[in-house]
């Protein structure tokens, strides 16, 4: 068993690219059969494609949201860095209102004022430079994050264990390498992990479409489940983990995740399978106390009634599309951060490393 992780080898696709002029977005609809580029040249044009899934992903619609903010500031005047922030107020708040669960887009965006009243107290600074800084430091320690987190997220994996991972969570969703699947590219190539398994992730099949897509990319086996295959993998004894990421972590420990992840941890402590969550020190949220206050994307039910745009439901059927769902922190083995672990979380461990 080695350390060293060939980073190079696992960090090939980027979903986010600032041009200098433009951000192109990597059209995660169309993927795994078409690379095309959605390319943004106003804040609103990123918030509708947060909004639409052409970016997606807790960290990457962070990331988009920080760039966004940097197309807004092209489109204003203002003579100072506080008249600036007045007057790019409602192209953020647009930002911020295009997905309303994972707390990423409204740290990036905290992330983005703050940096403007940092300029506000430096005279004469270039504010719009002050912007485009930020947004770019938002990334590349999204990416740095991301290696740092594998690594710690890998050692608490034995040698010759199975995983089962959900949703897409790995360079698709964030600046590179990725959370969960970060820990899965760095327990392969350090030889602990042997099975890596997918669900598919209905309705937006994340996990079809993108996760085993990236993991072919990289060279990596995996096999494909039906998300309803989950309990009987676990079951059969093939996979000693399950690993996913975050859109938001409470104060208490809760997880709010890509729906389905709650019946998996349900599911991994009935069978005594380890629940392992994987998420950047952005997502956690010390501010809403537990899951219960997190509000819950829902959808348009119409993502359930069609099946690669061919309908599979009669019609008249109601359908209900809620798309994340809240892991109680007690079903949770661990969270890993690139700021370190926290075992069995709960108020006081949160609190041991984020702070209030
Ligand atoms: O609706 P999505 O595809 O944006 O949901 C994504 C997830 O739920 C991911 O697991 C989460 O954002 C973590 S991505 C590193």
């Amino acid at each position: 068993m080695t350390d060293a992780i060939d980073y190079a080898r696992y960090d090939r696709i980027r979903p986010i690219r600032w041009t200098g002029e433009a951000l192109e977005l990597l059209d995660q609809r169309k993927l795994p059969f078409a690379t095309e580029y959605v390319t943004c040249t106003d804040s609103d044009a990123v918030a509708a494609a947060v909004h639409a899934l052409a970016v997606r992903g807790a960290p990457a619609i962070g990331i988009a949201a920080a760039w966004g903010t940097v197309l807004a500031a092209r489109d204003i005047e203002a003579d100072d860095a506080a008249q600036a922030a007045e007057r790019l107020e409602p192209a953020l708040q647009r930002l911020n209102a295009a997905r309303p669960t994972a707390v990423n887009l409204a740290w990036a965006l905290a992330r983005m004022r703050a940096a403007l009243f940092r300029a506000q107290a430096d005279e004469g600074s270039d504010w719009r430079a002050a912007l485009e800084a930020e947004a770019r430091a938002i990334e590349t320690e999204d990416l740095a994050a991301n290696h740092a987190m594998g690594v710690l997220g890998a050692s608490l994996i034995e040698a010759g264990s199975g995983v089962l991972t959900h949703c897409n969570t790995g360079s698709l969703a964030t600046a590179g390498f990725g959370t969960a699947l970060g820990v899965i590219r760095a327990g392969v190539a350090q030889g602990r992990i042997e099975r890596v398994f997918a669900g598919e992730t209905r309705p937006w099949n994340q996990g079809a479409r993108l996760t085993v897509w990236e993991l072919q990319e990289d060279g990596i086996d995996a096999t494909l489940i039906a998300d309803a295959a989950a309990s009987h993998l676990m079951k059969g004894g093939g996979v000693q983990w399950v690993v996913v990421g975050a859109d938001r972590i409470c104060a208490n420990g809760d997880v709010a995740n890509k729906i389905g992840t709650y019946q998996l941890a349900i599911a991994a402590r009935h069978h005594g399978v380890r629940f392992m969550v994987v998420a950047p020190s952005s997502t956690v949220d010390m501010d809403t106390a537990s899951g219960d206050l997190i509000e819950i994307e829902e959808r348009d039910p119409a993502e359930l009634l069609a099946t690669g745009g061919s309908r599979t439901v009669a019609d008249g059927v109601q359908a209900w599309n809620p798309v994340f769902d809240v892991t109680p922190a007690v079903l949770v083995d661990a969270i890993v951060t690139e700021k370190g672990i926290v075992e069995r979380p709960d108020i006081a461990s949160m609190q041991a490393l984020f702070g209030r």
